[in-house]
């Protein structure tokens, strides 16, 4: 409770002081990150990686989805018929997750000095695919009425499979972190056929079952969902936290190394991910608030609420009435995990507010083909650490990459 409040108030204080600071203008630049303003594909050209944009990929109805690829390492450039590495980010993320610390520690590079072809999926709705053939996402209330259940149902089929053409490969390694992981469980389940084309599942922070989850801010949100529901459809925010320059801005002011505050500007990441002001590199946060939040839809956050308050790991609840003209029943029916066949290696820790290990350890149980569960050895590693930790490589990734290797 204590952590909690100092979090929150953290938080608010992060935001006077952010507010009260003077335009970014006059800000030092000598401390300033190089990669601060870059988005993903700058940043991987910044670090001498080849990187393709793969545009307007579109989903069957309707929306049009951006991926980045880099096709290969700095040493194995000629290196043909490449297994492929499809990497999905999580909730208000994008592309950027993967390759914002740089070459010395995100995934994206080592994977392609590793051999593999890397493929870094984006959501629709967020900074890269908030574009659709008919709808308007600043103008139509429909481009926003879909959750991880459409990006689990529909994108990521979409991708796999374009990424499949593209390569003439028949199967993919997936690597998911947070709701790349419950869109995973949910392609599965709704479309079992996809299991064809997975070689192997890495899920980081896997989400399915959220009834024991300790992050304060989902916990109000599980609280008040349907009043939240109800006030947000009112109102008419669909758009949950999209990219506008305010919270890049935020970073930069509130977060650049000569900043008092950014102690405070760090509680921010630990109110989102858990405790742990040792692996995180305060000094890299404007980079990622460059491209972080990337936006969602709120009934993305909704559907998580749901979860949470009901303990189940099942499809949006409509509401009594909608759901049996829907679902034919008062209530919405379960994902099927026995349907999720593809083996799967769990990368889960025990200071992760959102993955909570006995919620992990129950989903764990259900799976029918699980290869690997691994609790990484730092007690402290928390939920955002998976993609920004200093140590990722020693405490994660190299397992990861050695359980990958034992499926080529
Ligand atoms: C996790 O949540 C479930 C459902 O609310 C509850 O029954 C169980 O006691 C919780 N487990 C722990 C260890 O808190
Ligand atoms: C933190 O990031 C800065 C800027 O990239 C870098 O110079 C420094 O070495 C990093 N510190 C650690 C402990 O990784």
């Amino acid at each position: 409770m204590f952590d909690t409040m100092k979090n929150v108030i953290g938080f608010v204080l992060l935001l006077t002081a952010a507010l009260a600071q003077d335009a970014p203008e006059t800000l030092d630049e000598r401390n300033q990150h190089p990669d601060v303003g870059l988005n993903t594909i700058q940043m991987i050209q910044r670090q001498e990686y080849p990187v393709e944009e793969h545009i307007n990929i579109q989903t069957p109805d309707g929306y049009l989805l951006d991926m980045h690829r880099i096709p290969h390492g700095k040493n194995n450039a000629g290196q043909t018929n490449k297994p492929v590495a499809f990497v999905m980010h999580g909730l208000l993320s994008s592309s950027a997750d993967w390759v914002n610390m740089g070459s010395e520690k995100s995934i994206a590079y080592q994977l392609a000095d590793e051999g593999y072809d890397v493929w870094m999926g984006n959501a629709r709705g967020n900074t890269w695919s908030r574009k659709h053939i008919i709808l308007n996402p600043n103008r139509d209330s429909d481009f926003w009425d879909f959750s991880w259940h459409e990006i689990g149902s529909i994108d990521l089929p979409t991708m796999i499979d374009y990424v499949l053409r593209v390569t003439g490969r028949q199967q993919v390694f997936y690597i998911g972190h947070s709701q790349g992981t419950t869109a995973f469980w949910v392609m599965l389940s709704e479309r079992p056929e996809y299991n064809d084309k997975i070689r192997l599942m890495v899920a980081l922070a896997p989400i399915a079952y959220m009834s024991n989850l300790t992050n304060p801010f989902f916990q109000l949100l599980a609280m008040f969902h349907n009043t939240l529901e109800w006030i947000f459809s009112f109102i008419g925010i669909d758009e949950f936290l999209p990219n506008t320059n305010l919270f890049g801005l935020i970073g930069q002011i509130a977060c650049n190394d000569e900043s008092f505050v950014q102690g405070l500007c760090a509680s921010v990441f630990f109110l989102i991910g858990g405790w742990n002001s040792a692996q995180l590199n305060q000094s890299m946060i404007p980079v990622i608030t460059t491209n972080t939040p990337a936006g969602a839809a709120t009934k993305q956050m909704i559907h998580y609420a749901q979860g949470i308050s009901s303990g189940h790991f099942r499809k949006y609840d409509y509401g009594l009435i909608l759901n049996l003209i829907r679902y034919g029943s008062l209530s919405p029916p379960a994902y099927e995990i026995a349907n999720i066949r593809a083996p799967v290696g769990l990368f889960y820790s025990a200071n992760d507010w959102l993955a909570a290990v006995v919620d992990v350890h129950q989903f764990a149980n259900q799976l029918p083909n699980l290869a690997l569960q691994y609790l990484v050895p730092d007690p402290r590693f928390n939920h955002l650490d998976y993609l920004f930790a200093i140590d990722v490589r020693p405490l994660c990734y190299d397992r990861a990459l050695a359980l990958m290797r034992q499926f080529a």
